[in-house]
């Protein structure tokens, strides 16, 4: 039976680098269950549909593939790993997220993943939904205005320019919204251990889950 080490947790809490640090120790795959809902909403945009059509949207997440080789994001065949990452996609992914039919289409996919490889997978619903019986679950928080300035930097470095108050104030709307909303709201297994991340560095996270993961059956 493939292992699964669940890691989920709010945007900017470190759970993406600590889980590809974690995989690439293992020799595990990755699964960044974000970018497929990124990727979701990207194909929704350039195909001009009405996002809040829930009936469109999930239609077209039936008729592509996303798929995750390792370090690259693939929308049917087309690499989108960083067009997957604008503030602007960023922005609209709740639309996909809160799709039903997307969610139960992804779930779908993850599983499937998850049934092939040693996973390690990250993103808000992993350990309360997708795989309930993972051995091994973690939870990462931190404080908000550090989480946000993480994803400032990100887009900094990938040249977009937003201020800073900006994208702490989309970062409370999508927390708010991510944690409230009725399908898979972003929270805790009740069996995951939490880890506040801020003032940790990334290596010592990424070594708890490590020794965690190799215990893990
Ligand atoms: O993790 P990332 O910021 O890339 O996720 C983008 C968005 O996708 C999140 O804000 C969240 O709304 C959604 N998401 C989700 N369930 C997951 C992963 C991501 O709803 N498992």
């Amino acid at each position: 039976m493939r292992r699964v080490v669940t890691i989920d947790g709010p945007a900017g809490s470190g759970k993406s680098t600590v889980a590809r640090i974690v995989a690439d120790r293992l020799g595990w795959r990755l699964l960044d269950t974000g970018a497929m809902y990124r990727a979701v909403a990207l194909a929704a945009l350039r195909a001009g549909l009405d996002l809040a059509d829930e009936k469109a949207v999930g239609a077209l997440a039936d008729r592509l593939t996303v798929s995750l080789p390792p370090g690259r994001v693939l929308l049917d065949h087309d690499d989108v790993t960083a067009a997957i990452r604008t503030v602007e996609v960023t922005r609209v992914t709740r639309f996909a997220a809160d799709n039903p039919a997307v969610r139960r289409r992804l779930a779908a996919w993850q599983r499937a993943f998850a049934a092939e490889n040693d996973t390690i997978t990250e993103g808000r619903d992993q350990g309360t939904v997708v795989f309930p019986d993972a051995s091994c679950k973690f939870f990462l928080t931190a404080d908000p205005v550090e989480r946000a300035r993480r994803r400032h930097a990100e887009f900094l470095s990938r040249g977009e320019s937003i201020p800073l108050a900006e994208v702490l104030r989309d970062q409370e709307e999508r927390d708010a919204r991510d944690a409230s909303r009725a399908i898979a709201p972003l929270r805790p297994a009740e069996d995951a251990t939490v880890i506040d991340t801020t003032g940790r560095t990334i290596d010592e996270v990424a070594a708890i889950i490590e020794a965690a993961a190799r215990s893990c059956r």
